[in-house]
């Protein structure tokens, strides 16, 4: 690989390394909330869990859904907890019992050390909730809303930047399902009402729930015909999974999101020339991971429980391979893709684990999340990469090496993320840093493990955690490593 300190894709923003808790399984109840726990604090924050979420330093968490949000009332969520009402939640079919809401999510955030990106109600609400909640929210004083979040006890206004237009507006499954005009036009209306509270404020509309939609990309085009000049971003899910159990295929699955992200990026640009217009659309890919492991247990599940076991998957050393080449895929695309969401942060589908009432631990997909996070601030340095490649029956030319460098100024460090994906071989990487001059290894981490199906529990929490014990050496340059058959590797450097 070549790295050039004058080859920049882009200077990160921050907000790539997002993620997202939806009111749904134990995200909330269970996970991050849980009054009585042994760690909770007093406001019922899991102080266990809070900990191993500031150690993934969490720049922004998109909440309250998800699926979620298009049935649910943010009202019920506010006020006296006593006078908040249990719901029927139709999308997961399960009680919300309203204990936490926008005002507990804020403080917890705070807890956290991250920002909020809310995301509002286009499935059964519309343009006169977009515009209430955003004055609640955002607006100082001496107004309905705005007074009543002061008689709620949060006198300052909660200054929320970051909105998402709805969920998944494409889905059958969706509450409040739409065609791409009708979510068109809400959006770009609810979008006008939210920026006449608040101007400052940032949007996200809707794209295609994923690439297998039938209406892709025709759903971005005509969405944007009606939202182009109201929003900053246009948003893309997608998850990955391996339940055919063909690995090789499964760590091919990045080159799948780069093709998402072209083709969106394409479809922005295509209505930016439409429109005549000098504004560049960026992207939020506020929903990906992987993602299947749970299906099977959830199908067993019974309605109307309140924080059942959802989506619960448990994640091997393989998926946090994955994991590491969709953090590398996002990177590379780190000039237009600009926020982006893990879905989700606890127990649902999810880096952290926990026990009602017992322990939480970090699952596999914690260790590259934690690692792009913490490490990958600064600039993302194109990745001139000559690798070997392989075939598989869904996807060809797949490299073996898949890797990005970031550098950050500030720290005067360059760090390379790479990952191996041979199953069987160790891989020699050899590192041009060529303008950066010399250097000295400040660590190399490795994430590996001779059973690729290995999983952190309860009781084993650490069974695939990193070790410092990768073997990069500097010689003028040029950093050779050899890195080990399947693995994640983090190499960082100390500029001279
Ligand atoms: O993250 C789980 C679900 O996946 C979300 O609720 C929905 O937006 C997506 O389909």
């Amino acid at each position: 690989m070549i790295v050039d300190k004058d080859f920049v894709i882009a200077t990160i923003d921050e907000r790539l390394y997002g993620s997202f808790i939806e009111h749904l399984g134990r995200a909330v109840y269970g996970g991050i909330y849980e009054p009585g726990h042994p760690s909770a604090d007093e406001r019922g924050f899991r102080k266990d869990v809070l900990s191993l979420i500031r150690k993934l330093r969490v720049p922004i968490i998109r909440y309250p859904g998800g699926n979620f949000v298009s049935g649910y009332d943010w009202k019920d969520g506010v006020g006296p907890l006593e006078l908040r009402p249990s719901r029927l939640e139709l999308a997961w079919r399960t009680i919300e019992p309203n204990r936490f809401g926008m005002n507990e999510f804020v403080d917890w955030s705070k807890a956290a050390g991250t920002d909020v990106m809310w995301a509002i109600n286009l499935g059964t609400h519309g343009v006169e909730e977009a515009r209430q909640i955003v004055e609640y929210a955002n607006h100082a004083s001496g107004s309905y809303w705005s007074d009543l979040r002061i008689s709620h006890g949060y006198k300052a206004p909660h200054a929320i930047k970051t909105w998402c237009l709805g969920n998944e507006m494409d889905g059958p499954w969706q509450i409040g399902q739409k065609t791409a005009t009708e979510y068109g036009r809400v959006a770009a209306e609810s979008a006008k009402v939210m920026k006449l509270v608040d101007p400052s404020i940032e949007l996200v509309a809707c794209g295609s729930s994923g690439k297998f939609m039938a209406s892709y990309p025709e759903w971005e085009a005509t969405v944007l015909d009606h939202t182009y000049d109201h929003v900053e971003f246009l948003s893309l899910h997608s998850y990955y999974g391996n339940a055919d159990n063909d690995t090789e295929t499964f760590l091919g699955r990045s080159l799948e999101m780069e093709d998402f992200i072209r083709s969106v990026t394409a479809t922005c640009d295509y209505i930016k020339a439409k429109k005549r217009s000098k504004k560049t659309m960026h992207l939020s890919f506020d929903e990906w991971n992987v993602w299947f492991h749970s299906n099977d247990a959830d199908k067993k599940i019974e309605p109307w429980q309140v924080a059942p076991p959802q989506l619960e998957d448990v994640y091997t050393m393989e998926d946090a391979l994955v994991v590491g080449c969709l953090l590398i895929a996002l990177l590379k695309h780190s000039d237009r893709v600009r926020m982006a969401c893990l879905a989700q942060l606890v127990n649902v589908i999810a880096p952290i684990m926990t026990e009602n009432g017992g322990d939480a631990w970090a699952q596999t997909i914690f260790y590259p999340y934690m690692h792009a996070s913490v490490y990958g601030r600064g600039q993302a340095l194109v990745p001139l990469v000559q690798s070997p490649k392989y075939d598989t029956k869904e996807i060809t030319d797949i490299p073996y090496l898949e890797s990005i460098a970031v550098y950050n100024e500030e720290a005067n460090e360059v760090t390379i993320f790479a990952v191996n994906r041979d199953l069987k071989h160790s891989l020699p990487l050899e590192v041009d840093l060529r303008s950066f001059g010399g250097c000295r290894v400040l660590e190399h981490l490795v994430l590996e493990n001779d059973d690729l199906k290995s999983t952190n529990t309860a009781r084993q929490p650490e069974r695939v955690a990193p070790h410092s014990h990768g073997n990069a050496i500097v010689d003028g340059s040029k950093i050779s490593a050899s890195l080990t058959k399947a693995s994640w590797n983090v190499i960082r450097l100390s500029l001279n």
